[in-house]
């Protein structure tokens, strides 16, 4: 895993947050939109709120292992990245005129969740919020027609796809490791957990979505998209590392008949 690239890529972006300024912008929204917004930006918030204590822990397992050195300063700055959009969000609520929330049940799950297992599991639920996540800023800021709201999910948006490649990466990387009933039963978990999560969110979200015309299937449709692409991409991955190790040892082998001779 390229995780210098990854330091590389947090630290710079880490001053970008503090940067976007709206508290100046009025704000035009019908309350028929605004305060189901709130609501549902204030979940989200909370959700970006965790200070990453056990991830941080798990990310000292694989610490020691050669492909992931660094992984461990690389996850310190992701954490921060996501506390910095807690942050941002929380402005955002409090700007529109709504209030910020300290516990929420699907948030409380989540939690629960994110570390029952090990750190691919923990990633793996991390990443299931982080697509739904993708839909979601970046239906808001299709459809909100408000300069912050759209400067922040632009933010955000831009963040999250950043994010969803940096946990491609090490799940390649981990799933490589994997036998190939290993990785079916993987992908078929991960589906799964997905699909049910993402219902719960369009249901828990479903008064902010009515107020932007968003029907539950539609959003449940473009998270499926999401997570499909995603897979996708992911099975790309594994394929290019198995190749490039096959590549390795067939050379390694080779050198050898060669020596022998
Ligand atoms: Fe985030
Ligand atoms: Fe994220």
């Amino acid at each position: 895993m390229n995780t210098q690239t990854w330091i590389q890529h947090y630290e710079t972006n880490a001053a970008v947050h503090d940067q976007i300024r709206f508290e100046s912008l009025g704000c035009s929204l019908p309350d028929s939109i605004r305060l189901p917004l709130c609501q549902s930006l204030a979940v989200f918030q909370l959700g970006e709120s965790g200070g990453g204590t056990r991830l941080r822990r798990y990310a000292r397992e694989v610490a020691p292992l050669e492909n992931f050195r660094g992984y461990q300063r690389a996850i310190d700055l992701f954490v921060c990245e996501e506390q910095a959009h807690s942050r941002l969000l929380a402005r955002l609520v409090k700007h529109l005129g709504g209030q910020l929330i300290q516990k929420q049940w699907t948030n409380s799950i989540f939690r629960r969740l994110r570390f029952l297992v090990n750190l691919e599991f923990a990633i793996q639920v991390l990443l299931t919020a982080e697509l739904i996540a993708e839909v979601y800023y970046g239906t808001l800021y299709l459809r909100v027609k408000d300069p912050s709201v759209r400067s922040v999910c632009q933010q955000i948006l831009r963040d999250e796809m950043k994010h969803l490649a940096f946990q491609r990466e090490f799940l390649s990387e981990r799933l490589q490791t994997f036998s190939g009933a290993g990785r079916w039963f993987w992908q078929a978990q991960f589906r799964l957990i997905h699909a049910l999560t993402t219902r719960v969110v369009a249901w828990d979200h479903r008064g902010c979505l009515r107020a932007l015309g968003v029907s539950m299937t539609d959003f449940i449709q473009r998270c499926t998209q999401a997570q499909a692409r995603f897979q996708q991409r992911l099975d790309q991955h594994v394929t290019d590392l198995d190749f490039s190790l096959f590549s390795e040892e067939k050379l390694a082998g080779e050198s050898q008949i060669e020596v022998a001779r």
